[in-house]
């Protein structure tokens, strides 16, 4: 009922206007009150025991392994210990080294995907501590897991997950931060400093949503198209996944992301007059290269719209359209950055006339293997 959906068309739109309110539930009492600090209680495990855990692996399906993705980046980064990424129905079947050393990471919005549950049963007989992402507290993956931190997005009904995928990029950060503080891997200020531009993420958001006009606009035109491109690197490129998953689960037009760089290898052969190609060019330290790419395409006629950094000037020069997100630090720009791909699936799905909330042939949430 419209009741339900606050007002809101669907689930989705107000899923997607709900992050900044799942962003700041999520972070909540686990940051100090001077902003200084990360305090996870839930996590079962000693600082001697963190200082032992010599490898992670992230397992998950969908956009839960999009997040994971992302999470790598982050624990990479702040704490420098290795991260593997696996889609939890390949993780069992490839015999993965799992050790006592090993902190397996599950990410699941409902708790209850098989293979999530399975890949969690798989690491916790090796002698791995698992540590559940997860949406729903009293869900099977949060029941079996040795630790988990709670994503508190509220309940998310719509098909295509939107603010679930944002809370997990959230407790990844927090758990990466987490790590860097207990391994001294970052100074106080580096970590204060990220923590700061947390606190800014939800206003951030609103300013993106207050836009959301300029994307629905873009969407009419995508609509058009039977085919386009997400090119990125880095994070840019998880964002990117992602950003085609929401297209293709929603508006069912084929979209591929592709590592900016990787194209030439390829998937270039498939660019030709008119083909909308959204770059996303966000990573401020990848963005010369990343501007290579978009030139790539231009030069065989792609339509290409930038996503970048607010106050940009080369970006607006090297593309035919530019939207602009919030400036925030390196590691948080996908908590921004996938805010206009969820409205330019939502857009774009409404346009033809799709079941937004309820795509064909895809459910919530998926208890075979
Ligand atoms: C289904 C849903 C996706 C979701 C995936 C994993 O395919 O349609 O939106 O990302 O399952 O679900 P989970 O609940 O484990 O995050």
């Amino acid at each position: 009922t419209t009741a339900e959906k606050a007002g809101f068309d669907h689930f989705m739109l107000k899923e997607i206007h709900e992050q900044p309110k799942a962003y700041r539930d999520t972070m909540g009492a686990r940051l100090n009150d001077e902003g200084t600090a990360v305090q996870l209680p839930e996590l079962k495990l000693t600082a001697e025991q963190i200082k032992g855990i010599s490898r992670i692996h992230i397992v998950a399906c969908g956009t839960a392994y999009h997040a994971g993705l992302v999470g790598k980046n982050m624990i990479e980064q702040l704490a420098r210990i290795p991260v593997e990424t696996d889609v939890a129905s390949e993780y069992r079947y490839r015999s993965p080294i799992i050790t006592k050393d090993t902190l397996v990471i599950v990410v699941s919005q409902s708790g209850e995907t098989a293979d999530t549950l399975a890949a969690l049963r798989e690491a916790k007989r090796n002698g791995a501590h698992v540590l559940a992402i997860t949406n729903v507290v009293g869900s099977s993956v949060a029941r079996e897991a040795d630790s988990v931190i709670v994503t508190w997005a509220g309940p998310e009904i719509a098909v295509a997950s939107t603010k679930a995928y944002t809370s997990q990029l959230i407790a990844f950060s927090l758990f990466s931060l987490f790590l860097a503080q207990t391994l001294g891997t970052q100074t106080t200020e580096a970590i204060t400093e990220t923590i700061t531009a947390m606190k800014q993420l939800p206003e951030q958001v609103e300013s993106i949503l207050a836009r959301g006009d300029e994307i629905k606009a873009y969407a009419e035109e995508i609509a058009k198209h039977k085919d386009l491109f997400f090119i990125g690197r880095g994070v840019d490129y998880a964002v990117a996944l992602e950003g085609s998953l929401k297209l293709k689960e929603i508006s069912y037009i084929h979209s591929e992301a592709y590592p900016a760089g990787e194209l030439k290898h390829g998937t270039l052969a498939l660019i030709e007059e008119g083909v909308p190609v959204i770059a996303l060019a966000v990573q401020e330290d990848l963005f010369e290269k990343t501007v290579s790419n978009v030139k790539e395409v231009k030069a065989r006629g792609a339509h290409v719209l930038g996503l970048g950094q607010e106050g940009h000037e080369e970006l607006p020069k090297a593309v035919d359209q530019v939207f602009s997100i919030p400036r925030t630090v390196s590691l948080l720009t996908p908590a921004l950055s996938v805010v206009p791909l969820q409205l330019l699936a939502y857009y774009a799905s409404l346009a033809l006339g799709h079941d937004v909330d309820k795509p064909r042939n895809l459910a919530k949430s998926v208890t075979v293997e």
